[in-house]
């Protein structure tokens, strides 16, 4: 399993608006969401505290909030949303081949 290529999971095996936590060997944990059907992942620590987002919930509109305190940042590039959360999270690349889901842990990278 590298870290360009680290395999998350099956296609099939999220549901939309569902999550997964993943504990890659290296790196502190990641999350992979499922969402209008596509695949998204950012880091699952949130960055305010120490919650895991994958114990949060997803909107329908790219948004996951977090478990502790109801901060919120952006699915798709990691940006913090609402408040208290402030500073982003790494957001990085997913690819789904032959029905497989797989996230690039090397292109890790912060919205500007
Ligand atoms: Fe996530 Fe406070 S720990 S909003």
């Amino acid at each position: 399993n590298d870290r360009k290529h680290f395999y998350v999971c099956k296609e099939d095996d999220l549901a939309d608006n569902e999550m997964v936590r993943i504990d890659p060997p290296d790196q502190p944990p990641v999350v992979v969401y499922k969402v209008g059907g596509n695949f998204f992942a950012t880091d699952n620590t949130c960055t305010h505290g120490e919650a895991s987002l994958a114990e949060g919930e997803v909107d329908d509109d790219f948004i996951i909030e977090c478990p502790f305190h109801g901060g919120t940042f952006d699915i798709r590039t990691g940006e913090a949303v609402d408040f208290p959360c402030v500073l982003p999270l790494k957001s990085y690349p997913v690819t789904v081949e032959g029905g497989c889901v797989y996230v690039n842990l090397d292109e890790g990278k912060a919205p500007a």
